[in-house]
């Protein structure tokens, strides 16, 4: 089979597309034929060697795969061969088949294309296991999401949104903010897309977007500079949620969340997965029945073909992605 491979640690250029064999399911596995693989920036930092979690080379990236059973392993007793089945993987998914453990896959529901479910899963799941169980999110709270335009951010915007929330969407430029709106934000606003010399004049600008009374959530998959402008905008009370670092990992000032009785919350939707699947599998139906009711859309800016592979992960290393972008095989 074809798979575009990482043999060596580096950038997207690094990848080569080249013939290895077709994994075989184990016990309790199921062999996919991948049709469609959701692009992530943790993608980029895996083969860089920068993620938390450490692949043994060689190994093709795509966390998030949607295709169709060829073989079932020993054990597996809930899929068919031929079901529409997608996957969360970690590495793996960038390949004509991956082997899958059962326990991580779920049917496609009728109606959904393969690219559909395959980026439905790694951001939409980790933004409502956030806003809903972290943050436990009302409506009427004010959300401040920065990197709106991202995957995170998108899947986010749409998430609060429909929970009940006055979607605030922060990006580095206005076109990112017209795509972030038109998924639902309710209102923009413009940061720098890099660090400005007067940081305080941040804080006024994120501070008079949320409003006086300051954001309830701020959802935070950029962390670097930005960070602490963005949590002295918090309400009274408010929860920060840490989701990633594309601009780097921040130092925050502990006097900030002391004057703000607010919480700063971890969020680690792959260990959540892990402990509490049926929780996420709860989730899962409650965004598939957004899909399917028309309140949610993945947000697909771009398609790339397998041996493109790279490109599309050079996307979101430029910071020129917007929404979701996927590899279709
Ligand atoms: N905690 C979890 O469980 C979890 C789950 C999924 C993803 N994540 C993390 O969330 C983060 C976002 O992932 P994603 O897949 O949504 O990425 P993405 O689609 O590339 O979006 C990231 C956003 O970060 C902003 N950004 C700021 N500086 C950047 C830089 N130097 N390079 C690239 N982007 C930059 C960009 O928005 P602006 O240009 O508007 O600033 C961009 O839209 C990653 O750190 C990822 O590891 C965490």
């Amino acid at each position: 089979m074809r798979a575009l491979i990482s043999s060596e640690p580096g950038g997207p250029e690094t990848l080569r597309l080249v013939d290895v064999p077709v994994p075989v399911a184990g016990p309790g596995q199921i062999l996919l034929e991948v049709k469609a693989c959701g692009v992530n920036y943790p993608d980029l930092l895996t083969i860089q060697d920068r993620y938390q979690v450490k692949t043994p080379r060689p190994f093709a990236p795509g966390a998030e795969v949607a295709g169709t059973v060829a073989a079932v392993g020993p054990g597996v007793t809930e899929f068919r061969v031929g079901e529409r089945i997608a996957a969360r993987i970690g590495t793996g998914g960038m390949a004509e088949f991956v082997a899958a453990d059962a326990g991580r896959c779920s049917r496609i529901p009728e109606g959904m294309s393969f690219a559909d479910a395959a980026v439905m899963q790694f951001t939409f799941e980790t933004a409502y296991y956030a806003l809903q169980t972290r943050a436990r999110l009302q409506a009427g709270d004010t959300v401040l999401v920065l990197g709106a335009a991202g995957g995170v951010g998108i899947a986010a915007v749409q998430v609060a949104r429909n929970l009940g929330a006055r979607v605030v969407a922060a990006a580095s430029s206005e076109a990112k903010i017209a795509f972030a709106r038109r998924y639902g934000a309710g209102e923009g606003v413009l940061y720098p897309a890099v660090i400005p010399e007067d940081r305080r004049e941040v804080t006024t600008l994120l501070k008079g977007s949320v409003g006086p009374r300051g954001a309830d959530v701020v959802v935070d998959p950029v962390g670097g500079w930005l960070t602490e402008a963005a949590i002295r905008c918090l309400a009274e009370g408010g929860r920060y949620l840490v989701l990633g670092f594309t601009a780097g990992i921040p130092s925050l000032p502990l006097n900030l969340p002391l004057l703000k009785n607010c919480d700063v919350l971890g969020i680690n939707w792959r260990t959540f997965t892990l402990q509490q699947d049926p929780q996420n599998e709860a989730n899962r139906r409650e965004l598939q029945r957004w899909y399917r009711e028309g309140m949610l859309s993945p947000g697909i800016s771009a398609e790339f073909p397998l041996h493109e592979g790279g490109k599309a992960i050079q996307l979101l290393a430029d910071r020129s992605a917007v929404g979701k972008i996927v590899v279709t095989i």
